[in-house]
């Protein structure tokens, strides 16, 4: 069982806390695991070229190309992203951007998939944030099966929430086992 995680924060803070925390329960029943820090990848923008709709590749060959292949080699997939003005973060929208030569692709078709919201406001906001990701999940024919959303705005907020870090490790414990 493999689980990789997507982190589409720019820092060090809540999104990465709770899904390393996810990715921790998973470990502990056997699965491997992985986490993702987009800010670290060297990602360029979707160049918007739409050759990737004839070749259903992507002709930037920068390090999206290992992420590709981390996805398409996962059982389970947890999508993490901060809240930023109602919406997933710039990292996470074009790693969703460059999904563009693979939308139907059967590899992607009916892979598990976790989406995880935090934002510094209430669920007002950040529903939206989590309806992006939904609807990116849906367009891929992904599996969405599970989803939580967090507030929590200082960075280390989320990691000093004992209740909330026990909540992620069972998540993670119960996606192993799936
Ligand atoms: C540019 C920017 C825009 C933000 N917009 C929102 C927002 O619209 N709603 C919200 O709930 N939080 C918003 N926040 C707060 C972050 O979602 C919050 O600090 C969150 O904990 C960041 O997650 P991280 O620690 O994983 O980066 C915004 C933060 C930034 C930097």
């Amino acid at each position: 069982m493999k689980i990789i995680a997507i982190s589409g924060s720019s820092r060090e803070g809540n999104t990465d806390a709770i899904l390393k925390r996810i990715l921790d329960g998973a470990r502990e029943n056997g699965a491997s695991i992985e986490l993702v820090r987009l800010r670290e990848r060297n990602i360029e923008l979707c160049d918007g070229c739409s050759s990737c709709e004839k070749t259903h590749h992507c002709h930037l060959l920068d390090e999206m190309q290992s992420v590709y292949k981390k996805v398409f080699d996962a059982d389970v997939v947890v999508l993490g992203s901060p809240n930023y003005f109602n919406n997933v973060s710039a990292l996470m929208k074009n790693f969703m951007d460059r999904f563009n030569p693979y939308w139907e692709d059967a590899r992607l078709k009916n892979k598990k998939a976790v989406a995880v919201c935090v934002g510094g406001q209430s669920y007002d906001s950040i529903k939206y944030c989590e309806q992006a990701i939904e609807q990116f999940l849906k367009i891929c024919s992904m599996n969405l099966i599970e989803k939580i959303w967090v507030t929590a705005d200082r960075p280390m907020e989320a990691k000093e929430n004992e209740e909330l870090m026990q909540k992620c490790f069972e998540l993670g414990k119960k996606l192993a086992e799936k």
